[in-house]
């Protein structure tokens, strides 16, 4: 008997499809805008220059002349794609050099290239656990990660964000699973900015006997003296069992890294599907990637993670004054800040968040806008960042631009949340 179920009407019956239809009415989507040149400090969208403050170009390379060079000689040297996975045909020098760089700068026995950061975290988790293990994971952790998680069919025991209470409790029921034990969390948090507690994270790892992953996608090229993350910044790089990394961030191209004991990553190369069963990315990028790498590496590499952090710092500090409700940078135990280029702030509704997002965009400022399920239920946040570029004189625009947005949205809608 044929079934009267179709598969599409999930499609048509989407809850966010009334949503959506509504912000599209009010030019109030923040999603699917379109830029009309480079992602640079100010861009070119829909028509009109608008201070970007929502992309994740920390250190501004993509518009850098070497990085730019690097793509050029990759694509004229390999052409425009490689046609194949790396497992097969598509495995270039260039792929081999960036793997050496990386796991040098890492301080890893090896690493592995992945066509995008998403595949590396697939790839990892997917192939390293298997269904008789389990998983731990930060409910805060990237969805990729999520996916990974999924995809290996572990036991999944998510802990509630950055408590290492419930991160001991959960610990403590892992114990009982029976199989291996893997930890993931993201060293710094993709939407909020905050930063794992690593110390108190490879202290529990060692009394469970787990295994720890650090997804260091937003720490990379930003945190720590040498730019390689939170695992460097607390000074744990021999204690996080794994790392990843994206290229999509501060290095300025697209693609993803695993870097870890060389058995391991040996492993994944053999047998890690979304790596094995993917086209490699284009040349273009690898060579991107590759120059951004070796920028972040030298001197100046060292002065770009200190101008990204000063930006950050003046934008967090700005829009606090401002009155927005601005996420706190971490505090560690020992009452150091750690401020990250992510600086969100707080609008709690959905709606007020898309209405203040638009009147931001219609004043000449770009940012991102975080919902549920990228955030908590209720805590919409309007997610901006810095690159090392942005200059004083853009923040400051953007201040003032963010000031008169604020008075429009207040004098229609009412107050947003206050300084905490
Ligand atoms: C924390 C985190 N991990 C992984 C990824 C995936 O990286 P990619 O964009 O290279 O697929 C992202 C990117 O959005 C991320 O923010």
């Amino acid at each position: 008997m044929p079934t009267s179920i179709d598969v599409f009407a999930k499609a048509r019956e989407h809850e966010r499809l009334e949503q959506l239809r509504a912000a599209r009415e009010l030019d109030a989507l923040p999603y699917f805008r379109i830029l009309e040149g480079p992602t640079l400090p100010v861009v070119e969208m829909e028509g009109k220059r608008r201070i970007m403050l929502g992309s994740n170009n920390y250190l501004g390379l993509t518009g850098d002349e070497r990085v730019k060079q690097g793509a050029l000689d990759a694509m004229y040297r390999y052409g425009t794609g490689l046609t194949g996975s790396r497992f097969l045909n598509g495995t270039i020098d260039l792929h081999l050099e960036l793997e050496r760089e990386l796991a040098d700068w890492l301080d890893a026995e090896a690493a592995l290239v992945f066509t995008t950061g998403h595949q590396a975290n697939l790839g990892a988790l997917g192939t390293i656990l298997g269904p008789s293990d389990t998983v731990v994971a930060d409910s805060g952790d990237h969805a990729s990660i999520l996916d990974g998680c999924l995809l290996s069919r572990a036991k999944l025991r998510p802990f509630r964000h950055g408590r290492m209470d419930r991160l001991e409790h959960t610990l403590q029921k892992a114990a009982g699973d029976g199989g291996g034990i893997l930890v993931v969390v993201d060293g710094v948090f993709s939407m909020e900015g905050d930063v794992a507690p690593l110390p108190e994270i490879v202290e529990l790892c060692r009394r469970f006997g787990a295994r720890l992953m650090v997804d260091e996608a937003h720490a990379l090229g930003v945190l720590g003296a040498r730019g390689a993350g939170t695992s460097e910044l607390f000074g744990l790089e021999d204690e996080v069992d794994l790392r990843m990394a994206t290229f999509s961030k501060s290095l300025a191209s697209c693609g993803g890294v695993i870097a870890g004991p060389a058995d391991v990553i040996e492993f994944l190369r053999i047998q890690s599907r979304p790596f094995m069963f993917t086209a490699s990315g284009v040349p273009a990028a690898v060579g991107a990637a590759l120059a951004a790498v070796k920028i972040c590496r030298s001197v100046e590499g060292r002065e770009l993670f200190a101008r990204v952090l000063d930006n950050a710092r003046y934008l967090h500090s700005g829009l606090s004054d401002l009155g927005f409700r601005v996420v706190k940078p971490t505090t560690l135990t020992d009452g150091t800040e750690v401020v990250t280029p992510v600086v969100p702030v707080v609008v709690g509704d959905d709606w007020k968040a898309a209405l203040l997002w638009r009147a931001l965009f219609h004043a000449g400022v770009y940012v991102n806008v975080a919902l549920h399920p990228a955030v908590p239920p209720g805590g919409a946040l309007l997610r901006t960042s810095v690159m090392a570029t942005h200059d004083r004189a853009t923040l400051d625009r953007a201040l003032e631009l963010f000031s008169t947005a604020k008075r429009t949205f207040e004098a229609e809608h009412g107050p947003l949340p206050g300084k905490s």
